[in-house]
């Protein structure tokens, strides 16, 4: 009896910290990896126009589409949600722009609005559980 209720006490811890995130799907992780990886690309600036339109098709293909999916916090949570992913696509296009042109400020401009996106996006909905581990909010 005494292990019955230390089980069901654990279950409901568990619920409890469930609550505070949702797990991602498959394809939200696999996409978030695949940003992880172009954006350390256009840090180190290899083949930047190439990995900067790669990075914009992600978000408008891969990203925006698993929106809808979020637990999300209402109209207010989606829109940063929306933004953040336009923002992103934005600067990943400013970034391909200006690696055609050979414009190094440019470059630096769009990485700038890159990281921004990513960030606020982050800000309101990526739940750290550890180094390996995240979820959706
Ligand atoms: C629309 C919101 C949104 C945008 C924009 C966004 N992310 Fe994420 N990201 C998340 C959420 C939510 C998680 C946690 C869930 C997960 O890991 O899938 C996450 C997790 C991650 C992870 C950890 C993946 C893992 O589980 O190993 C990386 C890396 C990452 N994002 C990189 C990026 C980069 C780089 C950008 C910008 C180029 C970016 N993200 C833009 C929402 C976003």
């Amino acid at each position: 009896m005494k292990m019955l209720s230390v089980i069901l006490a654990g279950a409901v811890l568990a619920m409890g910290v469930a609550s505070a995130g949702q797990k991602p799907a498959d394809d939200h992780v696999k996409a978030m990896k695949e940003l992880g990886k172009l954006a350390g690309l256009l840090r180190k600036g290899v083949d930047v126009e190439a990995n900067a339109n790669a990075m914009a098709a992600a978000m408008k293909d891969k990203v925006f589409p698993l929106l809808s999916a979020y637990p999300t916090t209402g109209d207010e949570g989606l829109k940063i949600a929306k933004t953040s992913c336009g923002d992103t696509r934005k600067g990943a296009l400013a970034v391909a722009k200006a690696a055609a042109a050979n414009d190094k400020e440019g470059i630096a401009a769009g990485i700038k609005a890159i990281n921004a996106g990513c960030k606020s996006c982050h800000d309101a909905h990526r739940v750290k559980l550890s180094d390996t581990e995240n979820e959706i909010k």
